[in-house]
C-alpha cells in the first residue's frame, strides 16, 4: 500500500480522507510520523502555505505528503482576511474575534456588495513532483451570526448555491458537498484514485 502523509493533526480531516480514498493508500497524520512541531506557514498566499507544509514533511521525513490551506476572501475588504483567516481578530483560531472584526469592518457595506468566497489550496508532493488542487465556494457575508454548527466563519457565510442557510445551519454532509475543502479534496482524491 502507498503511504501518504497529510500535514495535519486534525483527526476529523484524516478520517474524511481515509473514507474517500478507499484501500489504495495508507493515510498518516503528523502524529503518526512523530512530527510534533508547528510547521511554519509564513507564505503570502494559501497556495504558498500549503506547499511549504508539504515540502517540510518531504524534506524531514522523506514521505509523499499533501497539505491544505484555506482562506475566506471578502471582496469589500480587498480579499481579506484571505491567508490571514485563522488569526484575523488578533488571536490564532479565535473564531468569535475573527467574526467580530469582519462584522465591524463591514458594518456599512450593503448586501449586494457583501460577496465573498472560501478557497482551499491543496499541495501534493508525490515522488518529488508538486501537484496543486483547488476548491472554492461563492457566497456572501451576512450582517449577523446564524446557526451554531461548523467552525470558523461558518455562521456568517451564506453559500450562493444553497437555500439561504449559512454553513453553520447545515449538517457536515450538506456542507461538504458544496464546500471549498470538500471540492478540493474531491479533486485530489479523483487524481489519486486514477493513479495506477
Ligand atoms: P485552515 O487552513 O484549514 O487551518 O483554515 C484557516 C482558517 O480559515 C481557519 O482557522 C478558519 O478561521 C477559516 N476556515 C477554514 N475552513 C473553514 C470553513 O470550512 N468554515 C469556516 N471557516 C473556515
Amino acid at each position: 500500500m502507498k503511504k501518504l502523509v497529510i500535514a495535519t493533526n486534525n483527526a476529523h480531516k484524516l478520517e474524511e480522507i481515509r473514507e474517500m480514498l478507499g484501500d489504495g493508500y495508507e493515510i498518516l497524520g503528523l502524529a503518526d510520523i512523530g512530527c510534533d512541531v508547528d510547521i511554519p506557514e509564513t507564505a503570502p498566499t494559501i497556495e504558498g502555505n500549503a506547499e511549504m507544509k508539504a515540502r517540510y514533511v518531504q524534506e524531514h521525513y522523506g514521505l509523499d505528503c499533501f497539505s491544505d490551506d484555506t482562506g475566506l476572501e471578502i471582496d469589500a475588504l480587498g480579499g481579506e482576511p484571505g491567508v490571514h483567516s485563522a488569526r484575523y481578530g488578533g488571536v490564532a483560531h479565535d473564531s468569535e474575534r475573527n467574526i467580530d472584526k469582519v462584522l465591524r469592518l463591514m458594518a456599512d457595506v450593503p448586501l449586494e456588495r457583501r460577496t465573498a468566497r472560501f478557497r482551499t489550496a491543496i499541495a501534493l508532493l508525490q515522488a518529488g513532483v508538486l501537484h496543486r488542487f483547488e476548491g472554492r465556494v461563492e457566497g456572501r457575508i451576512l450582517t449577523e451570526r446564524h446557526g451554531t454548527g461548523g467552525f470558523g466563519y461558518d455562521s456568517i457565510f451564506q453559500p450562493a448555491e444553497g437555500d439561504g442557510r449559512t454553513f453553520a445551519q447545515m449538517d457536515a454532509h450538506e456542507k461538504n458537498a458544496i464546500s471549498h475543502r470538500g471540492r478540493a479534496v474531491a479533486a485530489l482524491v479523483e487524481y489519486l484514485n486514477s493513479q495506477p
